[in-house]
């Protein structure tokens, strides 16, 4: 009752909390709920740093330098790396799922878990939800573009991530979410809302392709229908100039991609372009680990395990050898956030996962 209250009293309720803490970010739902929810998802094994912008730092050095850059620990053109990265998870597509689950141990879902955890999806959806149902009561007609949910999910490859976020914001069947049902409420609350969509971009047209399998197994054909305002949709699209409009989106999230991106700092560029003022921007990303011990056994697992199964199970030991080495070459927790601060992103900061092996990034579109 008393979260019921937090998310949906009115909405002022949360909405004076977060001007109150923020006096940056629009009143939207989204904004809103997010900001009461996210400090109660870290668990103990995660540790949160904060950093709060500081406009007197140099922007850092650019990612991309000259017409030279890294893929893996192998020096190519700038112009090289995309198609060198489209070939590896155009290789891996077919097996990318067992292999996240090989790999990591399981390990990968936890960290997504925590990324849905921490964006707060299932509350931002119930509150567009309860404040339509609370117009359709009063037979008020309301702006649909002030009570949307529109959720970005970069580099979304097999939709592992949006996926999650199907469920949580309960546009799929099979995983109604009914908290805030009372006596006499309408059922069609559950039903697929087009003011609440995912949108999956991803530049390899092979990951999209298992990906929208995989979506149309889990959840039937219906959510995808529509296009591109379907619920749920899957895209081609390069990080770096994103086809959607300026300020479209309220939550951007990109996981395990954003370093496969060529020019990093112009992915961050187009992710603070089409959030709308006050969204949210989230990125899962291998990170470094800061505890000698714990990279040491890290290092061997990964140099000398990791391309090994990619050749079992795979048969492409190769793509495996570039994610171990694209990891090494990746900005650390600092240097991203260093980033994110340089496009413009307020309130920035990470929380490390499994002692650093990965850390969430998040920032946040300032409305002024
Ligand atoms: C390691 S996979 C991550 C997939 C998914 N997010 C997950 O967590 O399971 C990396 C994805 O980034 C995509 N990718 C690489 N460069 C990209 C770019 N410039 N723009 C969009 N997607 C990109 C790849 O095609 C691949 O699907």
């Amino acid at each position: 009752m008393a979260a019921r209250q937090i998310f949906l009293g009115n909405n002022n309720f949360v909405c004076r909390k977060l001007v109150q803490k923020q006096r940056l970010f629009s009143t939207n739902a989204a904004a809103a709920a997010v900001a009461t929810a996210n400090p109660t998802t870290t668990t103990a094994s995660t540790a949160t740093h904060n950093d709060t912008k500081n406009h007197s730092k140099p922007r850092p050095e650019l990612y991309i330098q000259g017409s030279e850059t890294h893929f893996g620990f192998e020096s190519v053109g700038v112009e090289e790396k995309e198609g060198r990265v489209r070939q590896v998870f155009e290789s891996v597509s077919d097996s990318y799922d067992v292999m996240n689950d090989l790999m990591s141990g399981g390990l990968h879902r936890y960290w997504k878990d925590t990324l849905l955890d921490m964006s707060a999806v299932e509350s931002m959806a119930q509150a567009v939800r309860f404040r339509q149902q609370q117009h359709q009561q009063q037979n008020q007609s309301m702006d649909p573009s002030t009570n949307q949910l529109r959720i970005l999910d970069v580099a979304g490859g097999t939709g592992d991530v949006a996926f999650r976020f199907v469920d949580a914001a309960g546009l799929s069947s099979s995983k109604q979410k009914q908290p805030w049902s009372m006596a006499g409420e309408s059922q069609t609350q559950n039903q697929p809302s087009s003011s609440i969509s995912v949108t999956v971009c991803d530049i390899n047209k092979e990951m999209l392709r298992v990906g929208e399998a995989r979506a149309r197994e889990r959840f039937g054909n219906q959510l995808l229908e529509g296009g591109d305002s379907a619920p749920l949709s899957f895209v081609q699209g390069n990080a770096q100039s994103l086809q959607f409009s300026d300020n479209s989106f309220d939550l951007y999230t990109i996981a395990f991609g954003l370093r496969n991106v060529t020019d990093v700092d112009k992915g961050l560029e187009e992710a603070f372009r089409v959030l709308k003022p006050g969204g949210r921007f989230m990125c899962l990303e291998f990170s470094q680990v800061p505890d000698p011990i714990l990279r040491q056994i890290y290092d061997t697992y990964s140099f000398h395990v990791i391309p090994a199964m990619g050749e079992l199970v795979a048969n492409d030991r190769a793509s495996y050898q570039y994610l171990v080495e694209s990891i090494r070459k990746f900005s650390n927790q600092q240097e991203l956030l260093d980033r994110m601060d340089a496009v413009g992103f307020q309130l920035t900061k990470y929380t490390n996962l499994t002692g650093g092996i990965v850390a969430i990034h998040e920032g946040w579109k300032p409305i002024i």
